[in-house]
């Protein structure tokens, strides 16, 4: 893949479902940890230029399910599948050379190097000449940076950035080698409302860019204002999937919420 920015056709999920449409497919997910099922039998899709929102109590599968699809946790059973190729026997790495990106939810990245530093180590083609002019890789770690609108803190080191700060960092290395498909848990957690707002308009343009984005959030506004689509996932299983204002109506899903409450 060269470095230039990947010419990508906008295009919305539109309503064919084509499978040429599909940005990731899971397909009869199970994962289980030490006999207990984290997953039972989970399976959906997402179209490319989408943000599909999954969603559920605590302890629901959530990042069980993202680091599944990441080649990070592997299943006892079922495919994943990213734009119709068969990745499930595919590393982590080599899901990553694919075109797949994840941000964690409790992020583990904060050391002494600079955010542009720790951006530009994780960009393809960046070379040990740092930061000279001219490094096309270099120009994308600062379109990056400046992208989900860190550009005053490129210089900053990564272990002095507020969380809000760290989430947006985190978004920028995962978005730095253009992913087909990303995957994000949590990240307007310990965001201002302000940093929140910010960061649907990244992602919403990561999405209208034609990635495919599943997005794991407890923040309601946020889900709403980036996913038309959201699967719930509780205890494991899938429970409901939909357009987004319908299914956080439904009462099943108001119930699975407040049995956590009562729990
Ligand atoms: N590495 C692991 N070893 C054993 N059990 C695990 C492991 N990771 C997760 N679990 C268990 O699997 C279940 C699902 O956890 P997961 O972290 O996927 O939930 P989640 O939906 O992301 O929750 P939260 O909203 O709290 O982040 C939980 O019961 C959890 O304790
Ligand atoms: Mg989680």
């Amino acid at each position: 893949m060269s470095n230039q920015q990947r010419p990508v056709a906008a295009r919305g999920p539109g309503p064919s479902g084509a499978e040429s449409d599909i940005g990731l497919r899971v397909a009869g997910v199970t994962v289980r940890f030490g006999g207990n099922p984290a997953l039972e039998d989970v399976s959906f899709a997402a179209r490319r230029g989408e943000v599909l929102a999954l969603i559920g109590p605590n302890g629901a599968g959530k990042s069980t399910m993202l680091k599944t699809i990441a080649g990070l946790q592997r299943p006892s059973a079922g495919l994943i599948e990213l734009q119709g190729e068969d990745v499930s026997g595919v590393s982590f790495r080599g899901r990553a050379t694919r075109g797949l990106a994840l941000t964690f939810q409790i992020p583990r990245s904060a050391t002494a190097l600079t955010v542009e530093e720790q951006v530009a180590g994780q960009a393809k083609g960046f070379t040990h000449v740092r930061f000279s002019r001219g490094n096309a890789a270099l120009a994308r770690v600062a379109d990056v940076i400046e992208r989900v609108g860190l550009e005053g803190a490129a210089r900053k080191r990564t272990r002095d950035l507020t969380l809000g700060e760290i989430r947006r960092f985190e978004v920028a290395r995962a978005l730095v080698n253009q992913p087909r498909v990303l995957l994000v848990d949590e990240p307007a957690s310990g965001m201002s409302s302000d940093e929140a707002k910010q960061l649907v308009d990244v992602l919403r343009s990561v999405a209208d860019s034609g990635v495919t984005v599943v997005l794991v959030e407890h923040n309601i506004p946020f889900v709403s204002a980036l996913a038309r689509r959201t699967v719930v996932l509780s205890a494991g299983r899938l429970l409901i999937e939909g357009d987004t204002p319908e299914v956080l109506a439904s009462p099943t899903v108001k119930e699975a919420y407040l049995g956590q409450a009562a729990a």
